[in-house]
């Protein structure tokens, strides 16, 4: 489905439900992370993109009520809630990210949305498969909230229309807060950043510390971003995420106690050579934790420095290296994510494999050559399920635009 077919279906689920037409539209993409497993939220670096995945949200301002409805098309579920008091609903459903959206946005800007707003959502970002559709959802809520103009001040004066990259990112930060202090995931912002900041056939580098980023050519025609959904779900996964943010934080306390909580204040400020000099009076744990981070830290800087000189294939093996050292030291993946990475090495026009985002079950993505990319896809079907016993969706992706809106009015 083309990102205008997805707005129209959201329009149409949006008639159905309130009985008027939609006048805004607003859409943002899933996202795969390429490389920098684990590093955002230890200040470290990534490298993502958006993929052609979109969550849309369509609707309209409701001048004169005080409160928001929202329908969700995938869920066949409505939310209704006061703007003038926000609370968080049940763990692990849809409306907290909606709600979580116009909480931040209140608490960023000081002030309360000025009127209500009926919208629908339809997406098509797979859930819970590791492309981070609760930021695609996240992202497009806020563009739509942005659109209708119903967020007050003049900070929000600059969001409307064709985003700066500055307001983007000051936007990114918004939505983590929100995932952070309402959803209540300790996330970086690897997720919010790409939804936002997604360009076709771009590769999205994010120093999650200095907050510097860049988009870097994947070529033209660009290889295919290959999501592979081993069809087991995460739902464990939250608790071992906050865990290894714990673990992660062990080895930084070691290190400010060591050097000083002005010199360390996360992962990123502490060196490979460092870890390596104190490795024996670290927790065997933590310390393989660190270990990938910090090495992961480093392949993103040879994979910029590979995309940036073209060679795909260079940066094809950091890849799969990086899904190495998720498996080996910070034990993120599962035997359905590795049997999806071990099938994919064979299959034709590979030229790398790793899981994707928390990890523990969920996706793999490949990157592939273009040409190979329905051949790559039936190989990995194929062996996945006579090995799993399980047929895997295999989604062939490009790296796409990020978060945008439009009024429908004409
Ligand atoms: C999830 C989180 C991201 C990031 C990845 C792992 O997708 O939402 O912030 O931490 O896991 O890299």
């Amino acid at each position: 489905m083309t990102p205008v077919e997805l707005e129209a279906a959201a329009a149409r689920a949006f008639e159905a439900e309130f009985g008027a037409r939609a006048e805004i539209a607003a859409r943002a993409p899933g996202r795969v992370e390429l490389l920098g497993n684990h590093t955002d939220y230890n200040g470290g670096l990534v490298m993502a993109a958006a993929v052609d995945r979109y969550t849309a949200v369509v609707g309209r301002v409701a001048p004169s009520s005080r409160e928001a409805r929202v329908y969700a098309a995938n869920f066949e579920g409505s939310a209704r809630f006061p703007l003038a008091e926000i609370t968080r609903g049940p763990v692990g459903t849809w409306p907290n990210y909606v709600k979580g959206v116009v909480w931040a946005m209140h608490e960023a800007l000081d002030a309360e949305l000025t009127q209500g707003f009926e919208a629908a959502v339809a997406g098509e970002v797979p859930l819970g498969a590791g492309l981070s559709s609760s930021a695609s959802l996240q992202a497009s809520v806020a563009f739509f909230l942005l659109q209708a103009g119903i967020a007050p001040g003049k900070t929000v004066e600059q969001y409307v229309g064709d985003l700066s990259d500055t307001a983007r990112m000051d936007l990114a930060m918004v939505l983590r807060r929100s995932e952070n202090a309402f959803v209540g995931v300790s996330s970086g912002l690897l997720d919010q950043f790409s939804s936002l900041f997604g360009r076709e056939d771009h590769a999205l580098f994010l120093d999650c510390q200095s907050l510097e980023f860049a988009r870097v050519p994947l070529g033209s025609p660009g290889p295919a971003i290959i999501v592979c959904d081993s069809k087991t779900s995460r739902k464990l996964a939250d608790g071992m995420y906050n865990r290894r943010f714990a673990e992660c934080n062990t080895v930084v306390d070691h290190f400010k106690a060591r050097k000083g909580a002005d010199a360390v204040s996360l992962l990123r400020d502490v060196t490979l050579e460092e870890l390596e000099s104190e490795w024996d009076a670290l927790d065997p744990v933590c310390r393989k934790r660190a270990r990938h981070v910090l090495t992961e830290n480093e392949r993103v800087r040879q994979g910029v420095a590979a995309l940036r000189a073209g060679e795909l294939k260079t940066f094809g093996k950091l890849i799969s290296a990086s899904h190495a050292s998720s498996r080996d030291d910070f034990e993120n993946s599962s035997p359905a994510l590795d049997a999806l990475v071990e099938i994919a090495e064979t299959a034709p026009g590979f030229l790398g494999g790793k899981l994707s985002g928390a990890g523990w079950a969920g996706c793999t993505v490949n990157l592939v050559e273009a040409d190979k990319a329905d051949e790559f896809a039936e190989a990995v079907r194929r062996g996945y399920a006579d090995r799993q016993g399980v047929a895997p969706d295999v989604h062939i992706c490009r790296a796409a635009e990020g978060a945008s809106s439009r009024s429908l009015a004409d």
